[in-house]
């Protein structure tokens, strides 16, 4: 098998650099590779191009002897045993920064949409419910004036909330870790005061189940929750009982848990949640830009050279 694997079919110019390093292997379908495919293609391997998709184990890194380098074409290493990595003196990259606007413009572009109750008013024209004009027909909320919970003031946290300002909302966070501009607050307080709560945060042990019922009773009816972190730091089953409830006014996903999410899901059965598929990257230059990053990692860590973005060791 070969020095090289990657995980899923990319531009073949994006990965030419690849093969200056060594003879590259890729997963010539655009759906996950599956597990065996993938335990057989890395016996070989000295450097793997994963996506989120791919869950990179014991399992994997057994079945992976001479591997050195993990390179993932995402900025989240949820699905990658770092510490297992680490352990094993492997090198891992990720792709930060390059999608940080892009992710922000999503998470904006989901709050205006359940604020405004945007699908509710597409769906009602596309099926000839669109009547004369109705004085408080589809009346939502503002943007404007709002308050902004922001969780995580990561990259895309402060992205977020410089979007905020232009918005003319205030917003607050709560980031364990990180300081950024605006109020600091606890969780529970942030989520007292939010009108919307923007989820930006990685998930960690510590932010798994993070938003339950009590927290999304805490958030009050009128309130907003957007998910643009990995749907894993939001109990799904509270979610469902909080929205069938009333107790939040709305919830816009572009993460969710179980992902994909099925089509007979009862989040979906919900005119005010609004669901899309984890595209919160997904324009054009920044999925390349991803895609160059992830190469660029692989390929110093082959060579022994500073990764561009390397998972700090912990
Ligand atoms: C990431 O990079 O972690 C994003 O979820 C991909 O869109």
């Amino acid at each position: 098998m070969a020095e090289i694997v990657v995980t899923r079919n990319l531009p073949e110019e994006i990965l030419a650099p690849l093969h200056e390093v060594g003879e590259t292997w890729v997963w010539g379908d655009d759906r996950p590779i599956p597990r065996e495919a993938l335990l057989e293609a890395v016996r070989d391997a000295r450097g793997l191009l994963c996506m989120l998709t791919d869950p990179i184990d014991h399992a994997v890194l057994d079945a992976a002897p001479q591997l050195e380098v993990v390179s993932q074409m995402a900025v989240g290493v949820d699905n990658i045993d770092v510490a297992a990595c680490h352990r094993r003196g492997l090198k891992v990259g990720h792709t930060p920064g390059v999608l940080t606007e892009t992710v922000a413009d999503t998470a904006f572009a989901l709050l205006a949409a359940i604020v405004r109750r945007i699908p509710e008013g597409e769906r009602a024209v596309r099926e000839g419910a669109w009547g004369p004009w109705s004085p408080f027909w589809l009346t939502g909320g503002d943007l404007h004036g709002m308050t902004l919970g922001i969780v995580g003031m990561g990259r895309v946290g402060s992205a977020v909330a410089r979007r905020a300002s232009g918005f003319g909302m205030e917003f607050v966070y709560s980031s364990p870790r990180s300081e950024g501009p605006g109020r600091k607050l606890g969780l529970d307080e942030l989520l007292r005061v939010a009108d919307a709560v923007v989820l930006c945060t990685r998930l960690t042990g510590e932010t798994r189940g993070l938003v339950g019922r009590p927290q999304l009773q805490a958030m009050g009816e009128g309130s907003y929750l957007v998910n643009v972190a990995r749907g894993e730091v939001v109990v799904t089953d509270d979610l469902v009982a909080a929205l069938a409830n009333g107790e939040i006014a709305g919830a816009a996903l572009d993460v969710t848990d179980p992902e994909p999410l099925p089509p007979d899901h009862p989040l979906l059965g919900f005119p005010n949640c609004l669901v899309t598929p984890h595209i919160g990257s997904a324009s054009e230059p920044t999925r390349r830009a991803m895609a160059e990053l992830a190469v660029a990692n692989l390929v110093a860590g082959l060579r022994g050279e500073t990764m561009p973005a390397e998972v700090p060791w912990r």
